[in-house]
């Protein structure tokens, strides 16, 4: 389930994805997200970023490799650029790590979280079993990518029925 709304009604939902590096898994997730809830016509209730706990690609436009998986599905990864995760995050309704390590990382690098405001971003992935992560593709080959895009699809597509009943 998403968490409970903020109080102030009228203002957006504010959700942001966070993986390492921000050039792979959390922006993928940043623009199908963004695709799918501008489809369902909630565009105006949501407001979606992603950042990376790591700082090493900051600024950067995406990893090629994802974006040419982004761009074959008729996605548009242009306007991403790098940012890293920080306390300033704190003020996120909700928080979805790809893996264990970023949301280890997560909780180090801003203390005030609250419990309930972050999870693992595949908690909503139908198919996934509990505690699943998104693999890191980075290292690896184009088939990693085309993975990520399925379960990132996958994932969304839940997501987006969840911001419905919940929003
Ligand atoms: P991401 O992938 O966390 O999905 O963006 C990575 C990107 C860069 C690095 C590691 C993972 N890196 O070590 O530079």
């Amino acid at each position: 389930m998403i968490p409970a709304l903020p109080p102030a009604a009228g203002t957006p939902y504010r959700l942001a994805f966070v993986c390492l590096g921000n050039i792979c898994r959390s922006p993928m997730a940043h623009v199908v997200l963004e695709e799918m809830v501008n489809r369902a016509g909630l565009a105006a209730r949501v407001a979606i970023s992603s950042a990376g706990t790591g700082d090493w690609h900051l600024g950067e436009p995406m990893d090629p490799r994802a974006a040419a998986q982004l761009v074959g599905s008729s996605y548009d990864p242009s306007a991403h650029r790098a940012r890293q995760f920080g306390p300033e995050f704190c003020d996120q309704d909700l928080l979805l790590a790809m893996d264990h390590a970023n949301l280890r990382d997560m909780r180090a690098m801003a203390p005030g979280l609250r419990k309930d405001q972050v999870r693992l971003f595949r908690d909503f992935d139908p198919l996934a079993e509990p505690d699943a992560e998104v693999p890191d593709p980075y290292a690896g080959g184009e088939k990693g990518f085309v993975e990520v895009l399925h379960v990132v699809e996958r994932t969304c597509r839940s997501l987006v029925t969840a911001l419905e009943a919940a929003l």
